[in-house]
């Protein structure tokens, strides 16, 4: 059974060995026949060393297994932080939004996230406003960092991003590109074949202004991309889009939670969508961000509704079935 608790709540969910989940912002990916769900490792440490209720890392992308989503067991850190105070990985520093996929030419994992160097704050220097990736030849073994860049052009920092593969095997790395304070937009960008670097194709999704926390699922021809609005860690209302194609028009199309009268997306906000493996189930998962403790952050996840008019919708449930 998946446990969100009540919309004000904030649920552990524990692994097998009895220890709190701990992987912040990321996502799942099906490979060797189990679910595989990475993210951020966060909890503070004394004196806030890595920044208000452990907002930094000083662990690394963190990774379990399960075959059924319910019972995970613990696989380890698959993208440490570095001892060496010169290495780009020296913490505390920011791995935000990590997101793996499979290329089937290369046969490698490729990891992309939102980089944020020593000593984890948010810039708009190199280094802290960067698309940082890393690669590996087994779904869980330990990533190679292969360093940071910032797509389009280094005008634009890069913040909250995804990315997203298409069913033709092309893959799109999408963030929330600043060029001023105020100018915010997602942009989608296309990833050479090998996912390791940009392409110039992209597009800036002018409807997504000031948007950010970007998930992005396809349903029966049409692509849906659902975001929160810019509050930081506070929570806000969730608004989606939609498209025939990922460069095409993207479609202003409001809020897609239901009875969320005061606007908080249920207090939550977006990570991630996945499918469940052999059904026509696609999941929203959502983190209720714990700015206190961000090691008691709530996993909150909602199946998705899709309806018959190409619309969809989410349902706030304190607990329901996966299958
Ligand atoms: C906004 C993001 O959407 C959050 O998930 C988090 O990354 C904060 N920024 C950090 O300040």
């Amino acid at each position: 059974m998946i446990v969100n608790g009540k919309a004000d709540e904030f649920v552990d969910w524990y692994d097998a060995d009895g220890n709190i989940i701990n992987a912040s912002d990321g996502g799942i990916i099906y490979a060797d026949g189990k679910y595989h769900w990475y993210g951020q490792a966060l909890r503070p440490l004394p004196n806030g060393a890595n920044g208000n209720g452990g907002q930094s890392t000083v662990t690394g992308v963190v990774m379990y297994a399960s075959a059924d989503l319910e019972n995970w067991e613990y696989e380890g850190v698959i993208l440490p932080c570095s001892d060496d105070p010169n290495n780009d990985l020296y913490p505390p520093m920011r791995f935000e939004r990590p997101k793996i996929i499979y290329n089937d030419k290369t046969k490698k994992y490729v990891l992309w996230c939102h980089y944020v160097d020593y000593p984890g704050d948010h810039g708009e220097r190199s280094g802290t406003a960067d698309a940082g990736v890393a690669i590996c030849d087994t779904v869980n073994g330990k990533y190679e960092w292969l360093g940071f860049c910032r797509p389009i052009d280094d005008n634009g920092y890069v913040r909250d991003c995804t990315v997203y593969k298409d069913n033709d095997g092309s893959a799109y790395f999408i963030f929330d590109r600043q060029e001023t304070e105020w100018n915010r937009c997602q942009h989608i960008v296309k990833l050479s074949d090998d996912y390791l670097s940009f392409t110039n194709e992209y597009k800036r999704i002018e409807t997504a202004f000031r948007r950010e926390a970007a998930a992005i699922v396809y349903r029966r021809g049409y692509y849906y991309m659902l975001t929160s609005g810019l509050t930081s860690w506070r929570f806000n209302r969730a608004k989606y889009f939609r498209a025939k194609s990922l460069m095409g028009d993207w479609e202003d199309m409001g809020d897609p939670c239901v009875n969320d009268d005061e606007g908080t997306t249920f207090n939550s906000q977006t990570t991630f969508i996945f499918n469940v493996e052999g059904t026509d189930m696609y999941v929203h998962m959502a983190e209720r961000h714990n700015t206190k403790n961000f090691l008691h952050c709530s996993y909150i996840w909602l199946p998705i509704d899709f309806h018959d008019d190409d619309t969809l919708s989410i349902n706030y449930r304190e607990s329901w079935n996966i299958k």
